[in-house]
């Protein structure tokens, strides 16, 4: 989604400017983007500007231009488009008048009522999008004679949404001015120079040193030096902080996409995340931190708050929960945000992000918060996030950076962690010794179960070779392997743009029964549990019509192959973390697919892998 990078570099000129700000660019692409830009304000009191539809080596051609001169201050962007398509006019930085660049993140929602007083006032749009009015505002109050610090000031009070923004003036070529609202902005702080990004590894590549704005500020960086600013005007301190985080790229190695590097390493990622956190047959309390276990003594009820790929890893942990003794709901973050509803005694909210910037979620648990929520905890693969800052109990999945926008092993890590406060909670409730030391056994076991459950990837590229050609599919699943069948439709979908629905298996004949013909295949998730013979029935019910069936089942269910049915034994491991190893085959189908078709896998059309926007 969007992205931001301003920087104001003392030394090097343009050249090392536009290098930095490039650099900055292609770290943020990750987040999925359709189009990108760049502006420089160069001595002569120009600004000068690239931007194009696509990708950002394709900008890349577009910036030898802005190398020459003396420029030391500049902007650039990633833009995911909401208001307007992917165009080189959408593409922001914005200009107006020559006088004033902005990059911005987010949603104006007053943007109609803002464009209809600037037309009156003169101004001429050349873009469709919301955020153009930012940049009439602030050139307005430059027009008006405030400095550019001012400018913003003034500017930001008069919008509504959520935003961050960063901007430059023709006349300040050493000043460069950000300002957020509802999306992070970061101050980068290096060597002769400063710089603002809306993401932490937008910045490595420069400085480890940084300070996270706060709702309302607004930062002013003049020649390398800043001054922060809260909503009122004061100047205000920010704690600084370093940086732990990988400034390298991570490379693909032997993989063709990162998506397939990132199925391949959920054993390893598994066990990173499991390490230090068992011992004996016990889990380790410590590793949510000073004060949790007074903390789960008082929790009653759990609720779970999520987008996405997160929301079925939550799906999956309700059933353990409950099954452990522990009251839980799970809702979709977007939707939570905006219900009024009442808290139980002793409710703990839980939200699970890879990423811990997806704006849903974030606005979620500040919406637990205000309605009586005292207590908030996250699970989330990204330390130095938005939402680790904001809760108070930090779960940290340590699956490594995730570039796929598809989600892979942030899932299994996620479920790995949830099923970690599962027993911590489940200990205080119905989960007996006997029975915890059985589930840390399943998780010991689990590395090698992943391991295992990778080695079905050839038997799931040749039966993939089927889906290619199809325009639907409908999966299937039962208890907690519901979810999962959700998350295998999900991936599905998302990278091979086949339209893929997962329903439980027993609501089949309440609908969806009458899509299934022998051009519908139909993916069941089987494991052998207590469920086997229903979901055996269900798939029968498939069989009757013509169906074609993919049957993911455990080794050993007794489910055999034959006329229409194929079937994939995977590895039989403990119920608990079954969802878990079921999961992999799912994502390797997905995979296969979407390489027998070509798509941009790793960055598949209009998704992004931080939703940033409502
Ligand atoms: C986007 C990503 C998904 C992800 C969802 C939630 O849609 O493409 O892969 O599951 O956001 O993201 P989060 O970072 O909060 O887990």
């Amino acid at each position: 989604m969007c992205g931001i990078i301003g920087a104001v570099l003392c030394e090097g000129g343009a050249g090392a400017l536009v290098d930095t700000l490039g650099e900055g660019l292609r770290r943020l692409e990750y987040r999925g983007y359709d189009s990108a830009g760049m502006a420089l304000v160069g001595g002569d009191k120009t600004i000068r500007r690239a931007r194009r539809p696509g990708r950002v080596r394709e900008l890349e051609q577009d910036l030898g231009a802005l190398r020459e001169g003396d420029a030391r201050t500049g902007i650039a962007h990633t833009r995911w488009a909401t208001h307007g398509a992917p165009s080189e006019a959408n593409a922001h930085p914005h200009i107006c008048n020559g006088a004033v660049a902005v990059v911005c993140n987010g949603i104006v929602e007053n943007h109609e009522e803002l464009r209809r007083a600037q037309t009156e006032a003169g101004f001429r749009f050349t873009s469709q999008t919301d955020t153009e009015v930012v940049a009439h505002e602030i050139c307005a109050q430059v027009q008006d004679g405030r400095d550019l610090l001012g400018a913003v000031q003034a500017a930001a009070a008069k919008l509504k949404g959520a935003y961050a923004i960063g901007a430059v003036a023709a006349g300040e070529p050493g000043r460069l001015v950000g300002a957020r609202r509802g999306s992070p902005l970061i101050v980068g702080i290096a060597d002769g120079g400063a710089l603002i990004v809306s993401d932490v590894p937008a910045l490595l590549h420069v400085t480890r040193d940084y300070l996270v704005l706060e709702e309302g500020d607004v930062v002013d960086i003049v020649d390398g030096a800043f001054t922060v600013y809260d909503a009122a005007g004061s100047e205000v301190q920010r704690e600084l902080r370093k940086s732990g985080g990988d400034s390298g790229a991570v490379e693909l190695g032997n993989y063709r996409h990162y998506m397939e590097k990132e199925i391949f390493e959920q054993g390893r990622a598994v066990a990173d995340t499991l390490e230090g956190r068992l011992s004996g047959g016990h889990i380790l309390e410590e590793m949510f931190g000073a004060g949790s276990g007074a903390l789960f003594d008082r929790v009653k009820f759990v609720k779970c708050i999520a987008c996405g790929t997160s929301f079925y890893a939550a799906m999956v942990a309700r059933h353990w929960f409950e099954s452990c003794g522990v009251p839980c709901d799970v809702e979709i973050a977007s939707e939570f945000r905006y219900r009024r509803h009442t808290v139980p005694d002793g409710a703990l909210v839980v939200a699970v992000s890879q990423s811990g910037e997806t704006i849903d979620t974030l606005e979620a648990l500040r919406h637990a918060r205000r309605i009586g929520y005292r207590d908030a905890l996250c699970i989330c693969n990204v330390a130095e996030s938005s939402l680790v800052r904001e809760s108070d109990f930090v779960l940290l999945t340590h699956a490594g950076r995730e570039i796929g926008v598809a989600s892979t092993k942030a899932f299994t890590t996620q479920l790995t962690a949830l099923l970690l406060l599962v027993i911590a909670l489940g200990r205080r409730a119905a989960l007996a010794a006997a029975a915890e030391s059985e589930l840390v056994a399943e998780l010991r076991a689990l590395p090698t179960a992943v391991a295992r459950a990778l080695e079905l990837n050839a038997a799931v590229a040749a039966v993939a070779r089927r889906f290619a050609d199809k325009r639907h599919a409908l999966y299937l699943g039962r208890g907690a392997h519901y979810p999962v069948a959700l998350e295998g439709a999900l991936k599905l979908k998302e990278i091979s743009y086949i339209h893929a629905e997962a329903y439980p298996a027993g609501e089949l004949k309440h609908g969806p029964l009458a899509l299934v013909d022998n051009d519908m295949p139909v993916v069941a998730v089987a494991p052998n549990n207590e469920l086997l013979v229903k979901i055996k029935s269900n798939i029968q019910e498939v069989r009757a019509r013509g169906g074609q069936l993919l049957v993911f089942t455990a080794e050993g269910a007794g489910i055999r192959g034959g006329d229409g049915v194929t079937v994939v034994e995977v590895p039989s491991v403990g119920d608990a973390v079954s969802p878990i190893v079921f999961t992999v085959p799912l994502q390797l189908l997905a995979y296969h697919v979407a390489t027998i078709k070509g798509t941009d896998i790793d960055k598949p059309r209009n998704l992004a892998k931080a939703v940033t926007v409502e």
